[in-house]
C-alpha cells in the first residue's frame, strides 16, 4: 500500500516536472506566429538553432538561408534555444535600430563581458553599458593618434617571383603594421604570439570556440580562456616599453575616477595594455587580413581591375579606383558576416511590431550584399558599381561592413589606411595572376574571433620591372 502510494506520488512528480520543464523550454514556440512574422520551426531546447548547436550549419549559412528563403518579406524570426531571435533584412528597419534607437538596441547581447579572457575583458566589442562609454572614449582618443605609412612596407615583401601563399605573404607585412601602430621600437613578438595564437586550431580551442559561441554564459561561468590566460614576463617587458602604454595609462584612470564599480580591483596597467593589444589583433588584425585576402584574390583573378587598381587616380573627384576596389571586395565578402544587436528596452517602432526586451536582432550584412534587390548583378566582382550611381545600392544601410551608428567599427578609417597601403605596396612590387593551386571560389568560416578565409590561398606573384 504504502509502496503504491509512494510510486504513484514518484509519478505525478516526475510529470510534473517534465510538463513544467517542457512548458519552459517551449514558452516561446508561437512567438513569431502570433506576430505575423515568418518564422524557422523550432524543437525543445534547442529553439531553432539545432543547425548551429549540432555543428551543420554555421552561423553566416543559417542567416543567409532564412534571408533568402523569405525573398518579400521584411523580417525572419527563430529562436536561438529559447530566447526569440529576429533576422532584420529591411535598410530602413535597420537604419532606425542602430542609429535613432541606438538607445534601445546598444547591447550586443554576447554576455561576454564579464569573462575572465584576457581577449574579452576590457575588450570594446564585448563590453556594454558603461564600461562601454568609458573604453569607447579611451580608444578613439587611442586611435586619434595612430597612423599607418606606406614607407617601407615593401621591404616586408619577400623578393621571391613565383607562386605563394597569399595569407603567409600578408601577415608578413600586417606584423609590422601593428607592430609600429602599437609597440614602436619595443619589439613585436607580442604581436605575432598573439596572431598565431589566435589562427592556431586545435582540437580544444575549436571546442572553446563553440562553446563561446552557442553558449556564452557556460564560458563565463567556468572560467574559460581561449587563447592565455596572462602575459608572460617577457610579453611584459615589450609593453612597459610599448608606445602605447602612457596612453592606456590614461584609459585606466578614467576607468578607475569614472566608473561606478570602485570596489573592483582594477587590473593592472600593463594587463589592460595587454587586453587593448589583444583587441587591436581580434577586432582589427584579422579582419583586415581577411578583407587584404579577399581583395588581393579578387584582383588575381580581375586583371583589367587589377591594372585600373594599380594605376589608380581620383575618377571625377571621387575615390580612387584602388578604394572602389577595396569597397567592393569589403561588400562581396565582408569579414564581419553578421552583427548581433540586443532589444534593451521595450521598442515600438511606427508602423511595426513590438519588439520585447531581451530579443537578440541579427545584422544579415553578407545576405545583404548579395541580395540582387540590393545590388544589380550582385554576386559579381565589379567595383565600376561604386562609380555609378545605378550601379550601386539604393539604400546606404545595404552596405554595412563596418556597421553603422554609434557603435559602427570604431577603426574603420584605420582600417581602410592599412588596406589601402598594403594592397599599394603590394601593387607596385608584384603583377599578380592565379596559378595552379588557387582556389576557383573564395570560402570564408566563423572561427573563434571572427571570418577567415577557410583555407590558404596560393596566387602568383610576379616581381615588376
Ligand atoms: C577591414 C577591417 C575591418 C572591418 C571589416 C571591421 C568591421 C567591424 C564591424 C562590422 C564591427 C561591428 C560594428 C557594429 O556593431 O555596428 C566592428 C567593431 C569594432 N571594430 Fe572593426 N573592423 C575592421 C578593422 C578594425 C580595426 C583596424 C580596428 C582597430 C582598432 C577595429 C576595431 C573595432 C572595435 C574596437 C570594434 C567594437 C566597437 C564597439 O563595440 O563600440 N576594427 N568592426
Amino acid at each position: 500500500m504504502f509502496l503504491e502510494s509512494f510510486l504513484l506520488n514518484l509519478a505525478v512528480m516526475a510529470i510534473l516536472i517534465i510538463a513544467l520543464t517542457l512548458d519552459y523550454v517551449t514558452k516561446f514556440f508561437s512567438y513569431w506566429y502570433v506576430r505575423h512574422i515568418p518564422y524557422k520551426s523550432s524543437i525543445p531546447f534547442f529553439g531553432g538553432d539545432y543547425h548551429r548547436v549540432l555543428g551543420i550549419r554555421s552561423s553566416t549559412e543559417d542567416v543567409n538561408i532564412l534571408y533568402n528563403k523569405y525573398p518579400k518579406d521584411k523580417y525572419v524570426g527563430r529562436l536561438k534555444s529559447r530566447i526569440p531571435d529576429l533576422i532584420v533584412k529591411d535598410p530602413d528597419t535597420l537604419k532606425r535600430m542602430l542609429s535613432t534607437d541606438f538607445a534601445h538596441f546598444h547591447s550586443r547581447g554576447l554576455c561576454l563581458d564579464k569573462s575572465q579572457d584576457v581577449c574579452l575583458r576590457d575588450n570594446l566589442f564585448y563590453a556594454d553599458g558603461e564600461k562601454w562609454t568609458l573604453l569607447r572614449e579611451g580608444y578613439e582618443s587611442l586611435l586619434s593618434t595612430m597612423d599607418c605609412s606606406l614607407e617601407s612596407l615593401s621591404d616586408c615583401l619577400p623578393g621571391t617571383n613565383g607562386d605563394a601563399n597569399v595569407q603567409e605573404t600578408l601577415v608578413k607585412v600586417l606584423d609590422k603594421v601593428f607592430e609600429d601602430l602599437l609597440l614602436g621600437n619595443a619589439g613585436g613578438s607580442v604581436i605575432k604570439e598573439l596572431r598565431s595564437a589566435i589562427q592556431r586550431r586545435s582540437l580544444t580551442e575549436r571546442f572553446k570556440s563553440y562553446l563561446k559561441d552557442i553558449f556564452p554564459s557556460l564560458y563565463v561561468m567556468f572560467g574559460l580562456v581561449t587563447i592565455f590566460g596572462e602575459p608572460s614576463n617577457k610579453t611584459k617587458n615589450e609593453i612597459e616599453q610599448s608606445k602605447v602604454l602612457s596612453q592606456i595609462k590614461n584609459m585606466v584612470n578614467a576607468f578607475q575616477s569614472g566608473g561606478k564599480d570602485k570596489k573592483k580591483k582594477p587590473h593592472s596597467d600593463v594587463e589592460f595594455a595587454y587586453s587593448v593589444i589583444a583587441s587591436f589583433i581580434t577586432e582589427g588584425y584579422i579582419p583586415c587580413l581577411t578583407a587584404l585576402t579577399a581583395l588581393i584574390y579578387e584582383l588575381a583573378l580581375n586583371p583589367e581591375v587589377q591594372e585600373k587598381s594599380r594605376n589608380s587616380v581620383s575618377v571625377h573627384n571621387r575615390d580612387e579606383y584602388l578604394d572602389v576596389a577595396i569597397k567592393e571586395a569589403l561588400r562581396l565578402h565582408p569579414p564581419y558576416s553578421i552583427i548581433a544587436r540586443q532589444c534593451t528596452k521595450m521598442n515600438h517602432p511606427e508602423g511595426g511590431f513590438l519588439i520585447d526586451r531581451k530579443v537578440t536582432i541579427n545584422v544579415p550584412v553578407m545576405a545583404l550584399h548579395r541580395d540582387e534587390e540590393n545590388y544589380v548583378n550582385a554576386n559579381a566582382f565589379n567595383p565600376d558599381r561604386f562609380l555609378e550611381d545605378e550601379g550601386a545600392s539604393k539604400h546606404c544601410y545595404a552596405y554595412l561592413p563596418f556597421g553603422a551608428g554609434p557603435r559602427k567599427c570604431i577603426g574603420e578609417q584605420l582600417a581602410l589606411k592599412i588596406i589601402r597601403n598594403v594592397s599599394k605596396a603590394i601593387l607596385n612590387k608584384y603583377e599578380i595572376e592565379p596559378c595552379a593551386k588557387t582556389p576557383s571560389q573564395l570560402t570564408m568560416v566563423d572561427l573563434n574571433f571572427g571570418r577567415i578565409v577557410d583555407r590558404d590561398i596560393w596566387l602568383r606573384f610576379k616581381v615588376r620591372a
